[in-house]
């Protein structure tokens, strides 16, 4: 039987969490990184790039939220040193915010169609070699029809898994918005990362999930998160288990009692 920890896996580069999914993310996965705004999904993205850059890989990077210059800058104040990887011509970065129409790697129309079409030139320009692939985020290509979001993702990773890159897919929504429209990015993932935030003793305070990563033998527990000046993320330790983690929410519990009295007198 072959062991998960066989598989080739690709390190983040982000200090502990690489050993909460077995060494690191299978190549070829797809895995969706979602959470609410200031939780670290760019950040994790950005490390997840420099890493590849480190090791030789060819990346692209899409941005939708801020401008290239702004991924450049949010990577240098922590350490990585971005425009040395664009510079090298191992790593380009596709912008899809300032729609640049003298910029060739920009994008001209925030459209799925349009998304794809420029990875792949990318890829063709990168050339051959292990390939990273970071869209921060996905959302932007259904902002105006949630409801296209399953049928958006399944495209993209049908017509781009052939390319076999390794993907992070950020999805940045409200937890509302998810029920009100399902979750799109969610049923192609191979993965998935959930960030959180929680405010304790009037700080905020991050966390990560992994909620899904197949063929991986991954954590189960939420873990603390932490984003330090020049050095970037850091996962630290596991989050103790409390009651209301796993309590029922009061009326479930209350219809629980209910039937089980009435069972009981019958
Ligand atoms: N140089 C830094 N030092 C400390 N924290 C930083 C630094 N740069 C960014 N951060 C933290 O990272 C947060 C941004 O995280 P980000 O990955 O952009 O969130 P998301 O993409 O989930 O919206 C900022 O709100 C800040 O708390
Ligand atoms: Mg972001």
């Amino acid at each position: 039987m072959e062991s998960a920890f066989l598989v080739e896996r690709l390190r983040t580069g982000v200090p502990g969490f690489d050993e909460l999914v077995a060494g690191g993310i299978p190549r070829g996965f797809f895995v969706a990184v979602v959470g609410e705004p200031g939780t670290g999904k760019t950040v994790f993205s950005i490390h997840f790039a420099w890493q590849g850059y480190l090791e030789g890989d060819k990346v692209i990077y899409v941005t939708t939220e801020e401008s290239r210059e702004s991924i450049v800058r949010q990577a240098e104040v922590l350490g990585m040193r971005l425009s040395e990887a664009l510079s090298s011509g191992r790593m380009i970065i596709i912008d899809a915010l300032i729609r640049d129409r003298s910029d060739q790697w920009s994008l001209k129309e925030v459209t799925i169609d349009e998304l794809i079409e420029k990875i792949i030139a990318a890829k063709r320009r990168l050339g051959y070699g292990r390939a990273r692939l970071v869209v921060d985020s996905m959302s932007a290509f259904w902002l105006d029809k949630p409801a296209m979001a399953r049928k958006y993702s399944y495209t993209f990773k049908r017509v781009l898994y052939k390319w076999g890159f390794t993907a992070l897919l950020t999805s940045q929504y409200a937890i509302t918005t998810a029920s009100a429209f399902g979750w799109g990015l969610e049923h192609v993932a191979d993965g998935i990362v959930r960030f959180r935030r929680r405010i304790r003793g009037g700080k905020l305070e991050r966390l990560v999930l992994i909620e899904k990563m197949r063929h991986t033998p991954h954590s189960l527990y939420l873990h603390r998160v932490e984003i330090i000046d020049r050095k970037g993320m850091v996962i630290r330790g596991r989050v103790d288990m409390r009651a209301e983690d796993t309590a029922l929410p009061p009326e479930v519990a209350r219809k629980i009692k209910e039937h089980e009295r009435e069972y009981f007198s019958g």
